[in-house]
């Protein structure tokens, strides 16, 4: 990253030779999918693609913020007072909100500032490109305005901002990942008590690969909500009978017991996945630790399988990218990665395999689609943070 140019950058688009640099990471997930709102675990890690900001504040209250990568929409501005949505301001409204929820949680920001944003998440592919802007903006906040405020303020004021502010109902991971990520490590995380622990991703010999379909993840956002409502009705009609808060309290063993208080057999594959899901997750972090790559692997590719038979969120790009992995050698476990219908999915390739890998899934992909996948090599980063430049 070319720190100096992104400095160069600010000067020019804001007139001012100041301003202090910020990073915040996109995030993988390598089990645990459509677990988090179910209050099951997660293990994802924060990677190296992200975004990067430089940023200060202004004396007057102006807030003005500009991206490279939508560099023609050009300074979207408005005031520190005046903090509602709005669908012109585009991508402005996550910083917006991060801007609107900490003011509201009592953190003092009464001035003005000029932020530049650049990222090389690709866009609307699934690896978090939303939550690390909102976590960065909330690190430049907490960094500008001397603000107190704990890892974990920041990483649910994010949340706040998808679910009140922009109208997406998604769960803690993604914010999660990205405020608490270091490098090398992923993060096994509780959903329903928060509570966490950082395993060393050690995959000797190996590498993940991030496949991503290039297919934009329309209806994503309505299909998300969908899922998890019919989580809930599903939780709902066990609750009759059993005393839980939620799928993620629930094994194998008690969910076949009294999956039959489920009504809809549609709805009944939803949880099932949510609960065979969680107990992958815990069963992949246990194999991680103890060197069992093969396991972890075969765990990863049964994550897919249920994704796409009983959660329905793969699609065919997805579905092509995976099953193709799969039959490459050198390949230890592949599965779609985030929320789904389009988007992203990871593979754990032999790293002297990984040209060959690339090669051939994404022939194969191209013939059968139409259009190109592209890869990427995930390496695990720290979470957001102030860049001390040298
Ligand atoms: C999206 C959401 C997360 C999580 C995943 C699916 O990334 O933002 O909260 O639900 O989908 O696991």
């Amino acid at each position: 990253m070319d720190y100096s140019k992104m400095k160069a950058d600010f000067s020019r688009v804001f007139d001012r030779t100041d301003g202090a640099l910020y990073f915040a990471p996109g995030r993988i997930n390598l089990i645990g999918e459509h677990t988090d709102y179910n209050g099951g675990h997660v293990f994802p890690c924060a990677i190296t693609l992200g975004t990067y900001a430089v940023a200060a504040k202004r004396e007057d209250t102006q807030v003005r913020l500009l991206s490279l990568n939508f560099e023609d929409l050009g300074i979207i501005s408005f005031d520190v007072a005046d903090l509602e949505y709005r669908k012109a301001d585009n991508w402005t409204n996550y910083p917006k909100g991060m801007l609107k929820f900490l003011k509201e949680a009592g953190h003092k920001i009464d001035q003005g500032m000029d932020i530049l944003y650049w990222g090389n998440i690709p866009n609307g592919a699934g690896l978090s490109s939303s939550a690390s802007i909102e976590l960065l903006t909330g690190v430049v906040l907490a960094d500008l305005f001397d603000l107190k405020l704990a890892d974990l303020e920041l990483i649910l004021t994010g949340k706040q901002v998808e679910n009140a502010f922009i109208g997406v109902n998604s769960g803690i991971m993604d914010q999660f990942a990205i405020g608490m990520g270091q490098k090398d490590m992923a993060i096994l995380l509780d959903c329903n008590t928060l509570e966490y622990e950082l395993v060393p991703v050690k995959l000797d010999g190996y590498t993940i690969v991030i496949m991503n379909t290039n297919k934009r993840r329309e209806l994503a956002d309505s299909k998300y909500n969908e899922r998890r409502s019919e989580c809930e009705q599903a939780l709902a009609e066990l609750q009759v009978e059993l005393d839980v808060k939620s799928l993620g309290e629930l094994d194998m063993v008690t969910f076949n017991e009294y999956r039959h208080l489920i009504l809809n057999n549609t709805l009944v594959k939803r949880a099932r996945h949510a609960v065979s899901e969680n107990e992958r997750t815990m069963l992949a972090t246990k194999a991680l630790k103890d060197g069992d790559l093969l396991t972890f692997g075969k765990l990863i590719n049964q994550s897919h399988i249920s994704l796409r038979d009983d959660y329905h969120v793969t699609g065919v790009e997805l579905d092509m990218l995976v099953e193709k992995a799969w039959e490459q050698s050198g390949v230890l476990g592949a599965r779609m990665t985030g929320a789904g219908f389009g988007g992203c999915a990871i593979a754990i390739v032999e790293t002297v395999c990984v040209d060959t890998f690339i090669e051939h899934v994404g022939n194969a992909y191209a013939q059968k689609i139409g259009y190109p996948a592209a890869f990427y090599i995930a390496n695990i980063s720290d979470g957001a943070k102030t860049i001390k430049e040298e």
